[in-house]
């Protein structure tokens, strides 16, 4: 048996003590779920993109207006119209890539609607959204000074559905253009004198549904007619991103992949995590039974599967590996709770969903070779969000914090954990395992390992052989609540935190005890001292 000591600082332990009861710890600790991994850190695997981290922020509900932008002036604090709350909040997630403008609504923004003073700018109808009215003063002014702040790549979703290749090359040439062409003249007089960095472009959005309804060898040809204009001087070309398949279809993967020789860089890949199989009844984001827990996670889970059926056609179609998977639209998404405007896609934020993100961190990195940029639905007020606001407050959600919890995997090496021990965690014909681990050497030199506890009844013991790796201490911070469904409300802001945690490293390995539904983030270090 390995060694378990804790070597917490005295306050922790006492805090810690007085959280036990409350977690259902103690009760939980006699039925510990065993876990045996080996960490081959001889075998390092693939970049972690920290694109995978991405972002996406779609003009839909208060996830654009009041959640990021309320204008120079409102009496909420801003920096030249964004939320000074929001814009903290955000940096601290050192987000890599924002998506914008949508989602459905890219392919009915036309993109000069969002230039020159916000008096003249006109006012459209947000047909995808509840039809609420689109005053368009977040434009690509906006847009390009929010990443700038953040320190995020852009990527813009052009207009395919309803737009036309003149008008998407006259975009791209409106950001990137340093000649004085009428165009680029256009956007110092608005009041950008160098172009703008951009990323990503993608052409079009689910042309399979919002985006136009499409065959994909309809797409496939409109794809090679659009990008044949889509010109940048060549120090700032995006990389162009094709509008795939979602959930388990591979039609899209597998016809893009065959029509479209060149200019493409990456397949857009969407899949949405429901409680439920039926789209119109997908489960409450709170008040939800144990059956909704375990079905939501397993429904998380099916994101490997997923991936796993596109990449083996483009490993097929593109053995060097030069298109990749770009998962730019995953999260949780709910039935709307009674009270939330129809269209808004407002929904509640437990602890439930920071399980979703941490399964989902975990298959992306395995996946990290080919799927190099996947971005959350979406950042704030929509969908699984960072962030919730209401008026003035503002709050993190648990999301919110496995996205900061797992910041030391951006940019590490993958490196493979294998699985000599491990349990199911079963209920009601659903199944998932009880434990996830992933692990990666970090640009810090350290090794960082993520275990995840889906059970939300018993705590895991895991044991870690790190293969002589040496280390004494591991450090870092876990996620968990009294309830499946806890949640950081306006009024209880701080309900669910990381909490700092410490464990002794002894000749035998790292032994952590993960308590029920639960997720851990720690640094192999070879000193013990003060936590962080
Ligand atoms: O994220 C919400 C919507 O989900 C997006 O607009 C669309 O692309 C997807 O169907």
């Amino acid at each position: 048996m390995m060694s378990n000591t804790r070597a917490l600082k005295p306050a922790w332990l006492i805090a810690i003590a007085l959280l036990f009861p409350v977690m259902g710890f103690a009760a939980a600790e006699t039925t510990a779920v065993r876990v045996e991994l080996s960490l081959r850190h001889d075998r390092p695997g693939a970049k972690i993109n920290r694109e995978l981290y991405g972002q996406f922020a779609e003009h839909l509900g208060r996830g654009i207006y009041e959640g990021i932008w309320v204008g120079e002036d409102s009496k909420i604090p801003n920096t030249r119209g964004f939320r000074n709350d929001v814009l903290a909040a955000l940096k601290e997630l050192r987000i890599p890539v924002i998506r914008w403008p949508g989602g459905c609504f890219a392919d009915e923004y036309h993109w000069r609607d969002g230039i020159g003073p916000r008096s003249a700018r006109p006012v459209r109808v947000n047909t995808n959204w509840g039809s609420v009215e689109e005053n368009n003063a977040f434009g690509t002014h906006e847009y390009f000074d929010l990443v700038e702040m953040l320190g995020a790549q852009a990527y813009i979703a052009g207009n395919l559905g309803t737009g036309s290749p003149h008008e998407m090359a006259e975009w791209l040439e409106y950001i990137t253009s340093d000649s004085h062409s009428t165009l680029a003249e256009l956007r110092r007089k608005n009041g950008r004198d160098k172009p703008w960095k951009i990323a990503y472009w993608g052409v079009g959005n689910e042309s399979w549904g919002c985006g136009g309804n499409m065959r994909p060898e309809h797409y496939a040809d409109l794809y090679r007619n659009y990008t044949s204009f889509l010109k940048t001087p060549n120090d700032n070309h995006p990389q162009f991103v094709a509008s795939g398949g979602y959930n388990d279809l591979t039609v899209w993967t597998e016809v893009l992949a065959k029509n479209i020789p060149s200019n493409i860089d990456g397949i857009s890949h969407h899949y949405y995590t429901i409680p439920t199989s039926v789209w119109e009844k997908k489960g409450s984001a709170t008040g939800f039974p144990e059956e909704e827990w375990i079905s939501t996670l397993e429904g998380a889970l099916k994101m490997d599967g997923y991936i796993q059926a596109n990449r083996k056609i483009l490993e097929k179609r593109d053995p060097d590996n030069k298109v990749k998977l770009y998962v730019d639209e995953w999260g949780t998404w709910y039935d709307p709770a009674p009270g939330v405007r129809e269209g808004s896609l407002y929904q509640e934020n437990t602890l439930r969903d920071a399980l979703v993100a941490a399964i989902n961190f975990t298959i992306f990195h395995k996946h990290a070779d080919r799927v190099r940029m996947a971005n959350i639905a979406q950042t704030v007020n929509v969908l699984q969000a960072m962030i919730l606001t209401d008026g003035a407050k503002m709050v993190r959600t648990p999301t919110y914090y496995a996205f900061k919890m797992h910041l030391p995997f951006q940019d590490a090496t993958f490196l493979p954990v294998e699985i000599k021990k491990s349990a199911r965690y079963m209920l009601g014909g659903h199944e998932v395992p009880s434990a996830m681990v992933t692990a990666a050497l970090g640009r810090d030199g350290k090794i960082h390992i993520a275990l995840t506890n889906l059970d939300p009844n018993k705590a895991a013991a895991v044991a870690v052989d790190l293969q002589g790796y040496a280390a004494t201490v591991a450090r870092g911070l876990i996620l968990t609540a009294d309830r499946m469904d806890a949640a950081n409300t306006f009024d209880r802001p701080d309900n669910v935190k990381p909490r700092p945690v410490e464990y002794k490293i002894g000749p035998a390995g790292l032994h952590v005890d993960l308590p029920p539904k639960s997720f851990v983030v720690l640094s192999l270090e070879s000193k013990t001292g003060d936590i962080r």
